[in-house]
C-alpha cells in the first residue's frame, strides 16, 4: 500500500484526486492550509487524514513528508484575477512553499509529482494552429503563471541537482464539482442558478483546452504509476477548438437560460491555450473519457451543472463576496 501526502487535498482539483485516490486503494494525508479556495466540506465522507497547515511550514512538512512514499503537489494560489489584485500569496505559496516540500523530499527521498499548469508557456494567437508541447520555452504572463512556472523549474533543478525523484504535469483548463465559484464556469452556473446574468470578459474569443477534473486526476495517478522519473507529461483533452462565447453559450442553452453580457476584460488576457498531450497518450496509454463530440463538454457541464444545482449548500456561503469583489473590478 502507498502513502501519499496531497497537498491543497481540500481544493477543488486536489479534493477530486484524494477521491479518485482512495478508490485506487492508496492511503491518503492531506496537508491544506484551508485558505479560502479550501474547504473541509470537499473531503466530507473520505477516509484520508487531514493536516491544516501551511506547506511553509518547514516543521510540519518535514514531519508529513517523512511519513509518506509520495508527496502529490496540488496546493497553490490558483486564480489569475486574483493575481493581479495581489501577488504576495501567489509567489510565497507556488515558489516558496514548493521550495519547502522539495527540500523535505529530498531529506527523506519521497517520491514528488508537481501539478502545473499550460499557463507557464504563455499564450498562442488565435489563428496559431499549434499546440504547446513539453518541449515550447516558457513565457508566462500573469503572476500567478510566472509563480507556477518558477515552481517548475525549481523542481527540474532537484531532480538534476539532487536526483529527487520527481515528475511534473502540465493541464489545461479543469471543470467540474467542488470547482470555487470564482472561475469561470462555476461563476456562470451559479449565476444563472443565482438569477444573476452570466458574465463574459471582453468579446469572448478566448479559447481554454477545458478538460474534466476526473480525466485530469486519472492522468496524474497514470503518471504517478508509470511516469517515467525526471519527466514532464502535458495533459489535455483536444478541447482547443472551444472559446469562452462557445461554452457561456453552451451553459445557458443546457440551463434554458437565453443572455449574457460582456463586461471589462482581463488586463493581458491570455488568448488561447492549446495542450499536445500526446506524449502522456503514447508513452503511458492514458486517454479522457469525456470526449463527446460537438464541443468535447457536453456531457461533463452537464454533470458538473447537476453538481451544482444539488449542492447549492456548498457554493451560497461564497457567491455573493465573490460577485461583489468583481463587481468593484467592473466584472
Ligand atoms: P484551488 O484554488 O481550488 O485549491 C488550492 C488548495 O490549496 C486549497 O485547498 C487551498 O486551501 C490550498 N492552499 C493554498 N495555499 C496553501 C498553502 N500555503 N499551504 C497549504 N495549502 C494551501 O486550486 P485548484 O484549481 O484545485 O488547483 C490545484 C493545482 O492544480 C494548482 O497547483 C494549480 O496551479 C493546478 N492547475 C489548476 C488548473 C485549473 O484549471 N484549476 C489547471 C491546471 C493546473
Ligand atoms: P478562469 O476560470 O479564471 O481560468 P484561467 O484564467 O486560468 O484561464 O477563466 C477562464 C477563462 O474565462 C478566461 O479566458 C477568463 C474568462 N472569464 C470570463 O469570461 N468570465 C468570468 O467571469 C471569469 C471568471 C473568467
Amino acid at each position: 500500500m502507498t502513502r501519499l501526502l496531497v497537498t491543497g487535498g481540500a481544493g477543488f482539483i486536489g479534493a477530486n484526486f484524494v477521491r479518485s485516490a482512495l478508490e485506487r486503494g492508496y492511503d491518503v494525508d492531506v496537508l491544506d492550509a484551508l485558505t479560502y479556495a479550501g474547504n473541509t466540506a470537499n473531503l466530507e465522507g473520505l477516509d484520508a487524514e487531514l493536516h491544516i497547515g501551511d506547506i511553509g511550514d518547514e516543521a510540519l512538512v518535514d514531519t508529513l513528508t517523512r511519513r509518506v512514499d509520495t508527496v502529490v503537489h496540488f496546493a497553490a494560489e490558483s486564480h489569475n484575477d486574483n493575481s493581479l489584485t495581489d501577488p504576495s500569496p501567489f509567489v510565497r505559496t507556488n515558489v516558496n512553499g514548493t521550495f519547502t516540500l522539495l527540500e523535505a523530499s529530498r531529506r527523506h527521498d519521497t517520491r514528488f509529482h508537481h501539478v502545473s499548469t499550460d499557463e507557464v508557456f504563455g499564450d498562442l494567437a488565435l489563428d496559431d494552429p499549434n499546440r504547446f508541447t513539453e518541449d515550447t520555452p516558457y513565457n508566462p504572463s500573469s503572476p500567478y503563471s510566472a509563480t507556477k512556472a518558477a515552481s517548475d523549474h525549481l523542481v527540474r533543478a532537484w531532480v538534476r541537482s539532487f536526483g529527487l525523484r520527481a515528475t511534473i504535469s502540465n493541464c489545461s483548463n479543469n471543470y467540474g464539482p467542488f470547482q470555487h465559484v470564482e472561475k469561470f464556469i462555476p461563476r456562470q452556473i451559479t449565476n444563472l442558478l443565482d438569477g444573476r446574468v452570466p458574465k463574459l470578459y471582453g468579446t469572448g474569443e478566448q479559447v481554454r483546452d477545458w478538460i474534466h477534473v476526473d480525466d485530469h486526476n486519472a492522468a496524474v495517478l497514470t503518471i504517478l504509476e508509470r511516469g517515467r522519473i525526471g519527466e514532464t507529461y502535458n495533459i489535455g483533452a483536444d478541447n482547443d477548438h472551444v472559446s469562452n462565447k462557445q461554452v457561456i453559450e453552451l451553459i445557458c442553452e443546457l440551463m434554458g437560460a437565453d443572455g449574457y453580457e460582456h463586461v471589462a476584460d482581463r488586463p493581458g488576457h491570455d488568448l488561447r491555450y492549446a495542450m499536445d498531450s500526446s506524449k502522456l497518450r503514447r508513452e503511458l496509454g492514458w486517454e479522457p473519457q469525456f470526449t463527446d463530440t460537438d464541443s468535447g463538454m457536453r456531457e461533463g457541464l452537464e454533470q458538473t451543472i447537476r453538481w451544482y444545482r444539488d449542492n447549492e449548500s456548498w457554493w451560497r456561503p461564497q457567491k455573493d463576496a465573490v460577485e461583489q469583489a468583481y463587481a468593484e473590478r467592473g466584472q
